[in-house]
């Protein structure tokens, strides 16, 4: 696999970091995942707005513009012959000679700019998408700023291994009694033809797969209502589902034991993801 670090495009196994660079020793980085499909970026756009986003957040430098950063993702489909699969990126606040709390100084210290490609053959047909995911909930016990894409996922990572352990695919996370979104997706649950979804604020990721699911259920007639939600109130439902970059659309049938819609996925969510797959590609 070819991969891209800081301007060259190298096989993996020649790609370098520092030891010293701010995200392996505290976590000091950025990322964003695009999905491909048919050779195509899905929502390249809103993913470059919210990396600039990240970034300005954690006042660090944007490494280039929206053009070159296309280029390079392009570049890496062809050379990696991608038909379906995702781009993972990652820019950190690079690597000053010492481990100090203080940021290094932007003149001095050059962001690190790593890019690779993951090949996920059939992508949009996961049998996740036909037989929908079961779901525990779990607290939430991230950090304060999680509309920052950061690299710090341990918790998202624990969640999910607690999931498993459970004999469940993901969590849900909840704080003060309502659920904030999954470990790396936002939440949904369906109420007659009412969508309901956590409002956007610094307590969820702004999903760049949720602007524009929650677009196009608008365009299509469909009720939005953007605010918290409980487990119980998600169990009483007649539908829930999860969007990100790797899932788009992908029903939820289950949650804490509690089967929704007899355990089977439900008509909406069906057709919200056929319409964000449309759509997209
Ligand atoms: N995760 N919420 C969290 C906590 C996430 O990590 C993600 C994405 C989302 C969905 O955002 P988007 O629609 O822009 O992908 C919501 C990516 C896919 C990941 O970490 O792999």
């Amino acid at each position: 696999r070819t991969v891209y670090v800081n301007g060259e495009y190298l096989p993996e196994t020649e790609a370098k970091v520092s030891i010293f660079d701010r995200a392996f020793l505290m976590a000091d980085g950025v990322y964003e995942v695009t999905s491909v499909l048919g050779g195509k970026l899905i929502d390249f756009d809103g993913h470059a707005k919210r990396l600039d986003r990240s970034l300005s957040e954690l006042d660090m430098p944007s490494p280039m513009g929206r053009d070159e950063l296309l280029e390079i993702h392009r570049e890496l489909v062809r050379l990696n012959e991608i038909e379906d699969g995702l781009i993972y990126l990652q820019v950190t606040r690079g690597a000053p000679g010492d481990r100090d709390f203080v940021f290094p100084d932007p003149e001095t210290t050059e962001p690190t700019v790593v890019l690779f490609t993951q090949s996920k053959p059939g992508l949009a047909e996961s049998p996740a998408a036909k037989e929908g995911i079961r779901i525990i909930s779990i607290e939430d016990q991230r950090w304060g700023r999680r509309d920052i894409k950061t690299v710090q996922l341990l918790y998202p990572s624990m969640g999910k291994m607690m999931a498993k352990k459970a004999g469940a695919d993901d969590a849900w996370m909840v704080e003060d009694g309502a659920v904030t979104e999954g470990t790396s997706n936002n939440a949904y649950i369906v109420k007659g033809d009412t969508i309901v979804t956590r409002q956007l604020s610094t307590d969820i990721l702004h999903g760049i797969t949720r602007a524009a699911v929650l677009r196009f259920a608008r365009e299509a007639q469909m009720k939005v209502e953007e605010r918290p939600f409980t487990i119980e109130e998600a169990q009483g439902a007649d539908e829930a589902f999860i969007t990100s970059a790797s899932a788009f659309v992908t029903p939820v049938v289950e949650i804490d034991g509690v089967a929704l819609g007899g355990g089977t996925p439900g008509p909406l969510a069906a057709r919200l993801r056929e319409i964000y797959l449309d759509e997209s590609r």
